[in-house]
């Protein structure tokens, strides 16, 4: 995008987890998507640029969404009294299944995509199907409501239904067409190889994908460690590998460029292997709740500098809306901090907001802070409906309210990529 965009407003962005940043009735610059800077009052040479003042709003930057599933928007909210395994068999298969009809799929992706940007998520890793044609849809509709990020056939060739099972060959085969043809098809939205989990996929499968992330240089996305009933499956096959991380090193899918989702029981080594790698974490606080996966330990992820960002899971999750996440992981973390004997510090408000701010965005290059040099996504946020007075309160405490009791009501303004969305 070229151009000059310059916002007005009460501007908001964590460039270190610790604290808020803020600047009161500041001036944000970006120059063809590149961000100048936030300036408290506006400098010389942009003088004669036209400047959106968006009054006594709040711009923070975008929020990203690092793990949810596309297809389990439509049943989002169902099964939430049950565990993993069962609840995968109940509903993430059967609707899973209906996907591969592409009508029902440009139906459901249209609505999910666009719910992902009523709530404010400017980029997302995300969950399609088995189902290629499907998947591309996804990535069509994503690019044009602009809704960044990566998105993903699924892989799955073992424990799962016959109508949902993939030959082991064709699916590494689809995998690589489905690369080649998309790779570099669009501007803001990517392929990312995507194994279910280690369950769901042989290790013919997951051998042919590690060689294809080699080949393509492309993300991975999946689940690691997510719940007890999912980690003995992956023991009881892998007797010679003492944790996930270990099984999906040895297939050469921890890079760089993954991101895994959950990592709720990390064996101590696996901590260190996934920092090693530099794989980032999708913490998903309300699904570990909802399917009853457990209370991972982020805090030590976070002081053993492992990057983690958070995600909706959608449809463990039953909400879209990334304040959510930045809510209830603190909330979580504060279960954890008990059940640690209150060892294991609780996160404050800034390490959930650069989590879901600049913590998730890091994977995707330069997004999620509004310092120099990064890409613009930004957000305004309009908190005047939740309080009879804003006089009461300061500039970050009005935007801990709004993570904790906002939603997508009190979103004004979404920009992606240098452009508003
Ligand atoms: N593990 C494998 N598949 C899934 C899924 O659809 N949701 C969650 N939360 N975990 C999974
Ligand atoms: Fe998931």
């Amino acid at each position: 995008m070229k151009g000059t965009i310059i916002l007005k407003g009460n501007i908001i962005d964590t460039p270190t987890k610790d604290q808020f940043r803020c600047v009161e009735n500041g001036y944000l610059v970006a120059v063809d998507n590149e961000i100048k800077g936030v300036f408290q009052e506006l400098p010389a040479e942009y003088a004669k640029e036209e400047v959106t003042d968006y009054g006594n709003l709040l711009i923070i930057p975008g929020m990203y969404d690092m793990h949810v599933h596309a297809p389990q928007f439509v049943y989002r909210g169902l099964g939430l009294d049950m565990q993993l395994m069962q609840w995968l068999e109940t509903y993430a298969f059967p609707t899973e299944s209906r996907f591969s009809d592409e009508e029902y799929a440009r139906t459901y992706y249209r609505a999910f995509v666009q719910t992902l940007k009523k709530n404010g998520t400017a980029r997302a890793v995300v969950f399609g199907t088995i189902h290629v044609p499907a998947a591309e849809i996804l990535m069509d509709i994503m690019e044009e409501e602009k809704v960044g990020g990566f998105a993903g056939k699924i892989n799955m060739d073992t424990l799962c239904p016959d109508f949902l099972r993939e030959d082991s060959q064709q699916s590494v085969a689809d995998t690589r067409e489905w690369l080649e043809r998309n790779v570099s098809k669009r501007t803001l939205v990517k392929p990312a190889v995507t194994p279910r989990f280690i369950p769901t996929c042989t290790s013919q499968v997951l051998e042919g994908l590690g060689k294809l992330v080699k080949e393509y240089q492309v993300p991975v996305h999946s689940h690691i460690s997510e719940d007890i009933g999912e980690m003995d499956i992956v023991r009881g096959r892998y007797p010679e590998y003492a944790h996930d991380g270990a099984v999906y090193d040895h297939f050469g899918l921890l890079t760089d460029k993954t991101v895994m989702a959950h990592f709720v029981y990390p064996a101590e080594e696996e901590l260190e292997l996934i920092r090693d790698r530099g794989v980032t974490i999708a913490h998903c606080p309300q699904s570990n709740g909802n399917v009853a996966a457990g209370i991972p330990p982020i805090r030590k992820m976070l002081d053993m500098g492992i990057k983690v960002g958070l995600g909706s899971d959608i449809a463990g999750g039953y909400s879209p809306c990334l304040f959510r996440a930045m809510s209830e992981a603190v909330y979580l973390s504060k279960l954890k901090w008990l059940e640690s004997g209150k060892e294991e510090d609780f996160l404050s408000v800034p390490e959930a907001f650069y989590l879901g701010t600049k913590g998730g965005g890091q994977f995707f290059g330069k997004v999620g802070s509004f310092e120099e040099g990064y890409e613009l996504d930004a957000l305004v946020l309009d908190d005047t409906s939740l309080s009879v007075s804003l006089d009461h309160f300061s500039l970050t405490e009005r935007l801990e309210r709004l993570i904790h009791v906002g939603d997508d009501r009190n979103i004004t303004a979404r920009y992606v990529a240098g452009e508003k969305a």
